[in-house]
């Protein structure tokens, strides 16, 4: 916890088992798809396997599950084919026949989750990790922890193993609120005020904590975890009454909360796409009737609408992409990231969070803002599978 507010800007007032048939093994990684799919290596017109890994432990396994079901409807069958790879919500990694047969249940049984009680810890999944041996590409569309915040994407570095997106270090900086604020006040990227708080600090001292998030930032607050999503453990506070629970629920999900200045304001998103020389798309805003983008504003509300392209002056959408460009490029970002802000009625806006993986149904915002722009789901998944691909080559020069 710092008794300071982190910084001073216009949102603040201060400062894997079966193999599928026909797999054989790979004696060589691809390095693009200039001939047609086709790697060194690798006869001409073979298609790549594309590991499609989905699910995981987070609160956006369900909605993992349907943008991987979206990837693999939409992924384009001439040059890549898909190997799903489920982990459940107990964070068990199934083995490829396994998750064949958890997918078909999912869809005979209208299932919305992959379940396994008794889980097994990765070292115990030898038939799943050897799978990742015939993979020529990982598309990782896991949310949250162990999806989202660098520790998939070390495992499958330290397997020399290709993937789609973010590498460790922007992820587990995406993932990370307080983390992601400091860089983005290092680059002069606007953010809201906070104060961060650990769980031993409050434990050893709530009432010194209280006063600092008084002191630093005051009422209305929004109060979360560093390292979470989909609004989970996520407050608006609005008087100290309220703040000990706010507080406690956060620290179920973290042992870091922020407790952040709340901003009224629009909610308006980005979509970054590209490795050293990213392109943002157009700008989307968001709308809800709830008081904040809640889990079920999110994921069970009809009333939440996306509003592709938003309704905003040139000008501003044109700083909301450069602004987004550059949080990207301040992480060092590789793939894709959806950039989320908060648009103020003057027109100043505060960069609230980088997604490294967004939601990526064909509905989802990610998605819809480049098909906006002349980007097909299809077209834009076969995009972030050659970045991945670069990117790894890329690493392997040096
Ligand atoms: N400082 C804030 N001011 C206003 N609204 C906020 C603030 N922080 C969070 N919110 C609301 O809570 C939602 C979820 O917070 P966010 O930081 O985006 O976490 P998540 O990773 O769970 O999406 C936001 O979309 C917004 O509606
Ligand atoms: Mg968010």
């Amino acid at each position: 916890m710092s008794a300071e507010p982190r910084g001073t800007h216009p949102c603040g007032t201060g400062p894997r088992g079966a193999e599928p048939r026909g797999a054989e093994p790979r004696t060589d990684r691809p390095s693009g798809l200039s001939n047609g799919g086709a790697g060194p290596g690798r006869a001409p017109g073979k298609r790549l396997r594309i590991g499609i890994l989905f699910g995981g432990r987070s609160a956006e396994h369900e909605v993992s599950i349907v943008s991987a079901q979206g990837v693999m409807a939409a992924l384009d069958t001439d040059r890549f084919q898909a190997v799903p790879i489920g982990v459940t919500r107990q964070g068990t990694w199934l083995t490829l026949a396994q998750t064949e047969q958890a997918l078909r249940r999912i869809l005979s049984e209208r299932l919305r989750s992959l379940d396994e009680p008794l889980g097994e810890g990765l070292l115990y999944r030898t038939q799943v990790i050897g799978s990742f041996r015939r993979l020529d590409i990982v598309f990782p569309l896991i949310h949250g922890a162990n999806g989202e915040d660098g520790t998939l994407q070390g495992f499958l570095e330290l397997a020399g193993v290709p993937y789609v997106g973010a590498g460790v270090a922007a992820s587990a900086l995406g993932m990370d609120k307080a983390l992601q604020k400091t860089v983005f006040r290092q680059g002069g990227i606007p953010v809201t005020d906070d104060i961060v708080v650990l769980n031993s600090e409050w434990r050893r001292d709530p009432a010194g904590v209280r006063q600092a998030a008084e002191a630093a930032i005051g009422y209305p607050c929004f109060v979360k975890p560093a390292n979470s999503g989909s609004s989970i453990g996520t407050a608006k506070v609005r008087s100290r009454e309220d703040l000990d629970e706010a507080i406690a629920e956060a620290l179920r999900y973290d042992r870091k909360v922020l407790i952040e200045k709340a901003v009224a304001a629009r909610e308006v998103e980005v979509a970054v796409l590209g490795n050293d020389e990213p392109e943002a798309s157009p700008v989307g805003e968001i709308t809800y009737r709830s008081e904040f983008y809640d889990y079920r504003a999110k994921y069970d509300d009809p009333h939440t609408e996306l509003h592709i392209p938003a309704a905003i002056p040139q000008a501003t959408a044109e700083r909301l992409r450069e602004t987004a460009l550059a949080a990207y490029r301040a992480i060092d970002c590789a793939g894709l990231a959806r950039v989320d802000f908060f648009l103020k009625p003057d027109g100043e806006f505060c960069l609230n969070e980088v997604n490294t993986i967004p939601g990526f149904t064909p509905m989802s915002m990610y998605p819809r803002l480049w098909e906006y722009a002349g980007l097909s789901y299809r077209d834009l998944i076969t995009r972030l599978i050659e970045l991945g691909l670069e990117r790894h080559q890329e690493k392997r020069r040096v």
